[in-house]
C-alpha cells in the first residue's frame, strides 16, 4: 500500500500543470492518466503491472546487455511483478558460456550476487527476433514464430515497462537474430498499442549507442508514454564495470563488462530506493548525474514522471540493498565505448592463450576484428567520397541534424541503404553500425538507391567481407 500523503500536497499542482498541457481534445483517458501520475493509489492499483524486457546481443564480449536485462527482471521480481507478466528477450548464451567462470551464474557488477536464477525463458535463441518483440507488444499471440508465447495481455487501465539493452545507431537498434528495429518500426508498433488501448501509460528505458534517434522527434506527447534513453542522437553508450585490457594489471577473471553505465545508474538506483517514494524524474536526475560520459534524454510526456518507481516497477516497494552510490562507484568501474567493449574481451583472450594450443586462433580472432573495421571505415569513406566528394565526407559521417528532428525522413531509404551496403559490402556488425548516420545523411541529401548501389559496387567490388 502506498503513502499518498507525501505527494497529497503536490496532487493539486500536477493537476493543474498537467492539465494546462494537456491538448484540448485529450479524451478522458487522458485525463485518468493525468489523476494517476499524482502518485495517488486509488487509480494506480487497478491496473496490472506489465514489462517486456530486452536484451538485444549475444556472445560473451556482450555479457553485460543479457547481466542488465536478468538484474531489471531481479527487481521488478523482488517488488511484486508476476512472472506471467513479465516478458523476457535473452539469446541465453552467456550462464553457461565456455567463457563464463561462474556457470550458472551472471552479475551484473563486480562482486555482485547472481542476477540469471528464475529469469523467465521466454524468447530466447532463435525466437529473438524484433519481429517476435513486435508480437509480444501488440499482443498477437498468431504473430509469434517460436518462444513461451507469453504476451502483453494488457488493457486500457494497465502499466507498460519497457527496458532494452544492447547496441544501437542512428535510426535503429540490434537483436540477436534478423532484423534490426527500426525506429520508425518500433513508433508504428507503439501508435498501435495506444489505439488498441494496450495501457494506460508506458515507460521506456533504452540503453544503446546514439539511442536518442529512436525516439526524436517521433514520440508524440500526447501517447502516455515516457521514456529515457542512455545516449542523444549523435553519441555512444558506454558499458561499464569493464575489466583492464591487460591481464597483468588486471586479473578479473571474467574478461568482459558486466554491465551498461546508464543501465547499472537506474538499476542500482532502483535497488536503493523505496520505489513507493521516489518518482521517475528523480531517477532520471540520478542516471543522468551518475552517466556522465553521454547525455541522458527523456522524450514523450514528461509530466509521466511525476508519477513514483513502484507504479511501473511494482507496488512491494522492497528495498534489494542500500548502498550508497559513491562506494558504488568508486572500485572497478571501468568505462568503454559500447562498440569498443569486445575488444577488451579478445585482447584478454589473447592474453591469456599466449603459449597455450589456443594461441593461434585466439589472435586470429582480434586480428580479424580490427581487419573487419578498417575494411567498414574504408569502405563507408569511399562509399561516401563517391557520392559527395573527399572534401564532404567528414562532415557526411558527423552531421546531426538539429532540434527536435527524426534522424532521417525517409525510413525506407535508410533500410534500402543499409541492406545495399551489406549486399556488396558485408555485415556492418556492431562496430559499424556507426555509419547509418552517413546513410541517414545521404538520405536526407536525396541521393537514390541506384547511385548508392553503385557507389557501393566501386568501393567494395570483390572486397565483402
Ligand atoms: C564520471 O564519474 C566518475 C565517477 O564519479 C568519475 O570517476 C569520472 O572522472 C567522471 N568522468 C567524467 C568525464 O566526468
Amino acid at each position: 500500500m502506498m503513502t499518498t500523503s507525501l505527494y497529497g500536497s503536490l496532487v493539486p499542482f500536477f493537476l493543474l500543470t498537467a492539465l494546462m498541457m494537456a491538448p484540448v481534445s485529450e479524451s478522458r483517458k487522458s485525463f485518468r492518466e493525468i489523476v494517476s501520475i499524482s502518485g495517488g493509489d486509488r487509480v494506480e492499483s487497478e491496473g496490472t503491472q506489465w514489462a517486456v524486457l530486452v536484451a538485444g546481443s549475444n556472445g560473451y564480449e556482450n555479457y553485460r546487455h543479457q547481466a542488465d536485462v536478468c538484474h531489471a527482471y531481479q527487481i521488478l521480481k523482488a517488488n511484486g511483478l508476476k512472472d506471467e507478466n513479465i516478458i523476457v528477450f535473452m539469446y541465453d548464451d552467456i550462464a553457461n558460456n565456455e567463457n563464463n567462470p561462474t556457470k550458472g551464474i551472471i552479475i551484473n557488477k563486480p562482486d555482485g550476487h547472481d542476477v540469471y536464477n528464475g529469469v523467465p525463458k521466454d524468447y530466447t535463441g532463435d525466437a529473438t527476433t524484433a519481429a517476435n518483440l513486435y508480437a509480444v507488444l501488440l499482443g498477437s499471440k498468431t504473430a509469434l514464430s517460436g518462444g513461451s508465447g507469453k504476451v502483453l495481455n494488457s488493457g486500457p487501465n494497465d502499466y507498460v515497462f519497457f527496458y532494452y539493452a544492447d547496441h544501437g545507431s542512428t535510426g535503429l537498434m540490434s537483436m540477436p537474430v534478423g532484423d534490426d528495429i527500426y525506429a520508425n518500426d518500433l513508433m508504428k508498433v507503439l501508435k498501435q498499442m495506444h489505439q488498441a488501448k494496450k495501457y494506460l501509460n508506458m515507460v521506456i528505458y533504452i540503453e544503446a549507442c546514439e539511442s536518442g534517434s529512436m525516439l526524436q522527434g517521433l514520440l508524440p506527447k500526447d501517447m502516455g508514454i515516457y521514456a529515457t534513453t542512455a545516449a542523444n542522437t549523435e553519441e555512444s553508450s558506454y558499458a561499464y564495470y569493464c575489466p583492464g585490457d591487460s591481464t597483468d594489471d588486471d586479473p578479473s577473471k571474467y574478461d568482459t563488462c558486466l554491465g551498461d553505465l546508464y543501465s547499472i545508474a537506474w538499476m542500482e538506483d532502483s535497488d536503493a530506493n523505496d520505489l513507493g517514494k521516489e518518482t521517475l524524474q528523480k531517477q532520471y536526475l540520478t542516471v543522468k548525474k551518475r552517466t556522465n560520459l553521454s547525455h541522458v534524454m527523456q522524450y514523450g510526456n514528461t509530466a509521466l514522471s511525476k508519477a513514483v518507481l513502484s507504479t511501473y516497477m511494482g507496488r512491494r516497494s522492497k528495498k534489494v540493498a542500500s548502498i550508497p552510490l559513491d562506494e558504488l562507484s568508486s572500485s572497478n568501474s571501468r568505462a568503454v565505448l559500447q562498440r569498443d567493449a569486445d575488444l577488451v574481451f579478445f585482447r584478454r583472450q589473447v592474453q591469456k592463450a599466449k603459449g597455450s594450443t589456443k594461441s593461434v586462433e585466439a589472435q586470429k580472432r582480434l586480428d580479424e576484428q580490427i581487419t573487419h573495421r578498417s575494411h567498414l571505415d574504408r569502405s563507408i569513406k569511399q562509399i561516401v567520397n563517391h557520392l559527395f566528394g573527399g572534401s564532404n565526407v567528414a562532415s557526411m559521417l558527423t552531421t546531426v541534424r538539429p532540434g527536435d528532428q527524426p534522424v532521417v525522413d525517409d525510413w525506407d531509404c535508410l533500410k534500402t541503404f543499409v541492406r545495399t551496403y551489406e549486399q556488396h559490402c558485408g555485415r556492418l556488425s556492431e562496430y559499424g553500425m556507426q555509419y547509418t548516420r552517413a546513410m541517414a545523411n545521404m538520405c536526407n541529401a536525396g541521393v537514390d538507391k541506384d547511385r548508392m548501389e553503385a557507389a557501393s559496387i566501386q568501393a567494395c567490388s570483390g572486397k565483402a567481407k
